[in-house]
């Protein structure tokens, strides 16, 4: 086929190097962008007096009719274009004539590409945010169901002290709440525009990039064009920032699928989000738990792959480049997908109160505030630390709780205990004292609750 870029060559290459050469497969998603910024470089030219406003009117007219017939499925991206930006050319041309190709003057691929490109993950930014947002808000609704079920808290998977099903659940919007913070960051340092950059040096023509590029929604333009074209810090930081978003949806989903186990029995997931087994008829598989831990494993692929890519590369565009587009599609469409499919499962996660204070009560996770209590009868911690301890070697040879055990077990080992020593292991009891900022009284996961629900009004 006949190249756009014939000139220097007769733009007949072979068939087998157009196909690899080619991005219009994936970068056809950019078209919206494209064809916006392309509007707004004829506006600029014609205000430049680059080009006739004439000309500029009839280019954006052209642009705009483009817009529709793709977006009304009329007009179909043709396979044999080399990339999406040659294609919106190559049809306005082809619809509007003569001033179709002045379109591209003061600019080249590689600014327009770099344009396209922050515009398209700037939106993909907002979406994700918008799930991340979702999620927070579901977790939060079922933490404030279960604010005071008692649940043994963990530390090296041992149980370890007595927390409520409420103050975890509450843990993960944290996260998320960073997470929306460190993509705010990301899009920030996105929001300058490449556009003018040209080819890599700038251009010899009266250009205004500035009012370009802030008719764009871009807060300011990149100082240096070589720069401008060639980096690609932003995607490797978006890619990072998705990274840390799958790692924490990756977690949320290793306790899911931990708590819905047999051995644990915390949660029943909804049926609508399980699926069976095709031949153990019991089965109730927790899959979209799975999914979401095994895909974090791609978007760190997808980080991965962009920084090796970049690592070599001289300034400044260099067509490697090219290979950034898939791996940010892929990242950004597996984090919204993942985003969206467990927040629709949160609502539906039942909790097992009674299964899950029964664990509570196993594990002797009491036993730190058996010792607390101790200490406030005047002995030294360490010293109480001992005793609990032998009192939980005694209550495990009996096979009892701490709260079975005889007062006068208690008394042998201390004099100084008294009846309160049952409050004092009681586990609603130890966790309504644990009421630090923070902590897991179901005051305190009340307040925290508030705190993040104000959180996510201000985003
Ligand atoms: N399809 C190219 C990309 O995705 C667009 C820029 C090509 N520029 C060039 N000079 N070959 O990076």
């Amino acid at each position: 086929m006949n190249k756009m870029w014939a000139g220097r060559t007769d733009g007949a290459t072979d068939a087998a190097a157009d196909s690899f050469n080619s991005s219009i497969s994936f970068d056809c998603r950019m078209w919206r962008q494209d064809i916006r910024g392309s509007i707004a470089h004829a506006k600029m030219l014609a205000r430049c007096g680059i080009i006739t406003d004439g000309e500029s009117a009839s280019i954006c007219e052209g642009l705009e009719g483009i817009y529709s017939d793709i977006e009304s499925g009329k007009l179909g991206f043709d396979p044999s274009c080399e990339d999406i930006h040659m294609f919106v050319e190559q049809v306005l041309t082809s619809r509007i004539g003569e001033p179709g190709k002045k379109l591209h003057t003061a600019r080249s691929r590689n600014d327009q590409v770099a344009l396209d490109i922050r515009m398209y993950l700037r939106d993909e930014i907002d979406t994700v945010t918008g799930g991340l947002k979702a999620l927070a808000s579901a977790l939060t609704d079922k933490a404030e169901e279960y604010r005071d079920a008692v649940m043994p808290g963990y530390t090296h998977l041992q149980r370890a002290q007595p927390v409520t099903f409420g103050h975890i659940l509450m843990a993960y919007p944290q996260m998320f709440l960073r997470d929306i913070g460190r993509l705010a960051d990301c899009r920030k340092r996105m929001n300058v525009s490449p556009i003018g950059s040209c080819a890599l040096a700038g251009t010899t023509y009266p250009a205004d990039r500035l009012s370009e590029s802030l008719d764009l929604g871009f807060d300011g333009i990149c100082e240096n064009s070589i720069d401008g074209v060639s980096d690609r810090d932003f995607g490797i930081e978006l890619l990072s920032a998705l990274s840390v978003v799958m790692m924490h949806l990756s977690r949320l989903s290793e306790e899911i699928i931990l708590w819905a186990s047999w051995e644990f029995g915390f949660i029943h997931l909804d049926d609508a989000f399980t699926t069976g087994s095709s031949i153990m008829p019991q089965k109730k598989n927790p899959d979209m738990a799975e999914l979401v831990r095994g895909k974090t494993g791609r978007v760190y692929g997808d980080l991965i792959a962009l920084l090796t890519v970049m690592k070599g590369l001289p300034l400044a565009y260099d067509k490697d480049m090219q290979e950034d587009k898939e791996r940010l599609f892929d990242a950004c469409d597996t984090v919204r997908a993942c985003l969206d499919i467990t927040s629709r499962m949160i609502p539906g996660m039942r909790a097992d109160r009674a299964k899950m204070k029964k664990a509570a009560e196993g594990g002797f996770i009491n036993a730190t505030d058996l010792a607390d209590y101790i200490v406030s009868l005047g002995i030294p911690f360490r010293t109480a630390y001992k005793i609990s301890g032998g009192l939980v070697t005694k209550c495990a040879e009996k096979g009892i709780t701490l709260g079975e055990l005889p007062l006068e077990d208690y008394r042998e080992a201390c004099p100084l205990i008294g009846e309160e020593v049952y409050r004092a292991v009681d586990l609603d009891e130890c966790v309504r004292r644990r009421n630090t900022p923070g902590g897991t009284a179901p005051d305190e996961v009340e307040k925290q609750i508030a705190s993040v629900r104000r959180a996510l009004g201000e985003i």
